[in-house]
């Protein structure tokens, strides 16, 4: 388990009835800890790689099974949630928050619910030598 990931899910202070949206899931390892918190709330991921997707989505299986999470395959900028809001949605290493972030920032508000907050981390990952 990643010690960013870790300490970022950890900053978001996630409380038990909490609606969330992560953008850029990945492999689905902030899932895993941001749904372990939830007891009545919900999660969706959405990325924009199938591969992403299928991966988040076995990696967190029971989750998925219980209700508790959902992984759908779109684009920040284009998908439509039809109106579902969230009281945190969150954003690491999505390329478009640190090459274009006033645009990012407003495509991830639309999906807060009102008194909602937006968490955005981007770094450059490692590179290894
Ligand atoms: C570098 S990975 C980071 C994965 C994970 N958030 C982490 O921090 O380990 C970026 C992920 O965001 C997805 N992604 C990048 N731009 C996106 C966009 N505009 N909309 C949706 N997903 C995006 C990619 O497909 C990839 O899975």
């Amino acid at each position: 388990m990643s010690d960013r990931i870790r300490r970022f899910v950890e900053t978001m202070q996630i409380q038990p009835n909490d609606r969330v949206l992560e953008i850029g899931c990945g492999h689905g390892v902030a899932a895993t800890l941001v749904c372990a918190d939830l007891d009545g709330g919900r999660y969706l991921a959405i990325d924009r790689s199938q591969k992403m997707i299928a991966a988040a989505a076995t990696r967190n299986a029971a989750f998925v099974q219980a209700g508790v999470a959902r992984f759908m395959l779109g684009s920040l900028e284009s998908l439509d949630l039809g109106g579902e809001q969230f009281d945190k949605v969150f954003a690491m290493r999505v390329r478009l928050f640190i090459e274009d972030p006033e645009r990012a920032h407003a495509l991830a508000r639309r999906w807060l619910a009102p008194g909602g907050r937006l968490f955005v981390e981007y770094d450059e990952p490692k590179k290894m030598s």
